[in-house]
């Protein structure tokens, strides 16, 4: 089911596009926005707002990695492991993340402050590794810059 403020925000959305099932990229970040995630019954309210089936939207969604389709933590973090930023050494920049974290790629920690994800070239391999926390990229990093910049997301 979606609000009234979601359906308003992704009507304005769609008047963008020329038909509405182009913009279900941007009707999915709408209502993930709004909760975090997108789940099932906003994907079947979405569905048909737009259109189409709950299996092409699905598709679109897992395709697309930056739509969840789980609940995640407050931040999401993203940690690039694309060919740059393994040079540079992700590998152990992931080890220290999840042991700091106490959690594995893919799992929240357990007071739902982040979940990590990995993902693929964020395009800014010339600062590699590279990862970002909610919409910031943070470049260049080593672990010591990955343990202060946690610590401004609360
Ligand atoms: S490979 Fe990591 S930002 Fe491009």
């Amino acid at each position: 089911m979606l609000t009234d403020q979601e359906r308003e925000e992704i009507e304005a959305e769609l008047r963008r596009y020329p038909d509405k099932r182009a913009g279900c990229v941007e009707a999915m970040k709408v209502v993930q926005r709004h909760h975090g995630w997108v789940s099932d019954d906003s994907l079947k309210s979405l569905a048909l707002l737009l259109g189409m089936t709950c299996e092409e939207l699905e598709g679109v969604a897992t395709f697309y990695n930056l739509i969840f389709r789980k609940p995640v933590g407050r931040h999401v973090i993203l940690l690039c492991d694309s060919i740059s930023c393994w040079i540079k050494g992700c590998d152990a920049l992931r080890g220290h993340v999840t042991s700091r974290l106490g959690i594995a790629m893919g799992q929240t920690s357990a007071d739902g402050r982040f979940t990590l994800l990995p993902i693929v070239c964020l395009g800014a391999c010339d600062h590699a590794p590279v990862m970002m926390i909610d919409d910031d990229l943070h470049g260049d990093l080593t672990t010591e810059q990955i343990d202060h910049i946690v610590e401004r997301y609360p």
